[in-house]
């Protein structure tokens, strides 16, 4: 059965009932991992630093931190702001690999105004695993953390 994304999306926001982005962040990364089929890894990378990418509040195995902008499917997300669905990350030379059994990863862009504030990144042991589908509806849940969050504080 396809994933029901405008079911998942009220469903976040009303477990997003805090402005503070650092638990709604750890909260969405747990929502997602748990709801969303065929995940082995769900979380986020924030931007703290210039061109860097540092690792959030995550679901799964630890993971590669930092990540420059200009290396890895993160990277690419955050350089050009645009969503990146991979269906093999094998195919792209400069993919990090985390996780030797990832096979294909979803990063969506986080901004906050005009200022990228960091990555939500997928990813999963299926190949093709994401869909234009999955990647308008994790879109959607995206929308859903930013509205909900107070990305501009410290806390
Ligand atoms: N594979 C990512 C790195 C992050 S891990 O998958 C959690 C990339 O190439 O940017």
């Amino acid at each position: 059965m396809p994933t029901d994304y405008s079911s998942l999306a009220r469903q976040l926001a009303s477990l997003l009932d805090d402005r503070d982005w650092l638990t709604n962040s750890a909260q969405t990364s747990a929502f997602i991992m748990h709801s969303v089929p065929d995940l082995n890894w769900a979380g986020f990378y924030l931007q703290r630093q210039p061109e860097q990418l540092s690792l959030g509040p995550f679901q799964g195995k630890p993971a590669c931190h930092p990540i420059p902008f200009s290396q890895g499917v993160c990277g690419a997300a955050a350089r050009s702001r645009d969503t990146q669905r991979v269906d093999d990350v094998h195919a792209i030379a400069d993919h990090i690999a985390c996780d030797a059994d990832s096979r294909s990863e979803l990063v969506v862009p986080i901004l906050s105004g005009e200022r990228l504030w960091g990555v939500l990144d997928l990813d999963s042991p299926l190949p093709a695993r994401f869909t234009p589908t999955d990647q308008a509806g994790i879109e959607r849940l995206v929308a859903v953390f930013v509205a909900r969050s107070d990305l501009e504080s410290d806390s």
